[in-house]
């Protein structure tokens, strides 16, 4: 049986290789608090005119990320179904998944939503006080916590999914197109954990040798 300082040690090191790990940034979407208004909203309720301005912007985004219209052999925006991508010749665009044109309307439009919601309960006399606060911190659409978008598609024909789940899409990388945006987000969430085991496994492994 491990004596006790043993025991004590290994505790201390697995605290100290978590809170490491911890200084990591992780960019993963916040869970929905209790409380927040459910919305009944997607992208499809904004009016044409709207959605033809944002494709329009989206794919500018697209062509200038990848150097110019001739580098993106890739760069759709559906206007009837907001399906986007971008993949550029020569490059992984590189743009933050949140700071895309459409990804950032779609979360204002949530938000919006969202704080619609707040002032119908308000009416009512029903609901949560913090409702409108709640709807602030949990829609930080500028920032990589901004919840996940689900409009990125393969082709510009494929349904995108509007309100999650992701859909399981079936990419072979071409011409470099993005990563779907939530992918992004859970692949650095994963490499995270990945981190923090590595470094129990080290700080364990060491204290091990040393105290056997
Ligand atoms: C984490 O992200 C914030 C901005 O969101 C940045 O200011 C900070 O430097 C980052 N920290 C690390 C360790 O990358
Ligand atoms: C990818 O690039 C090749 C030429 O390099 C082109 O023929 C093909 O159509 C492109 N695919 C897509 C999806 O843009
Ligand atoms: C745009 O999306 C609609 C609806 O999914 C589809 O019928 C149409 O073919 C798509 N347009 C293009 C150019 O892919
Ligand atoms: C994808 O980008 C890499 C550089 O990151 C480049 O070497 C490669 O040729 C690109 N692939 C295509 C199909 O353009």
């Amino acid at each position: 049986m491990p004596s006790k300082p043993r025991i004590y040690l290994m505790y201390m090191l697995s605290v100290y290789s978590v809170s490491v790990a911890g200084q990591f940034n992780v960019s993963q979407p916040k869970p929905m608090p209790e409380g927040l208004p459910a919305i009944n909203w997607d992208i499809l309720q904004m009016d044409p005119a709207t959605r033809e301005n944002l494709c329009q912007r989206q794919t500018a985004y697209c062509a200038n990320n990848c150097g110019g219209p001739t580098e993106a052999p890739k760069n759709f925006c559906n206007v009837t179904s907001m399906a986007w991508n971008c993949g550029c010749s020569k490059k992984v665009p590189d743009f933050s998944p949140y700071l895309w044109p459409i990804v950032q309307a779609e979360c204002s439009g949530r938000s919006q939503a969202c704080q619609r919601e707040c002032n119908e309960q308000q009416q009512h006399q029903t609901g949560n006080p913090n409702c409108a606060v709640l709807c602030n911190d949990y829609y930080t659409c500028d920032s990589p916590n901004a919840p996940p978008s689900y409009l990125q598609t393969d082709s510009s024909s494929d349904t995108p999914s509007y309100n999650g789940p992701k859909k399981v899409v079936t990419t072979t990388p071409q011409n470099n197109s993005t990563k779907n945006a939530n992918q992004q987000q859970t692949q650095q969430g994963e490499g995270t954990g990945q981190v923090a085991i590595t470094w129990w496994l080290i700080f364990g492994m060491i204290s091990m040798i040393i105290f056997s």
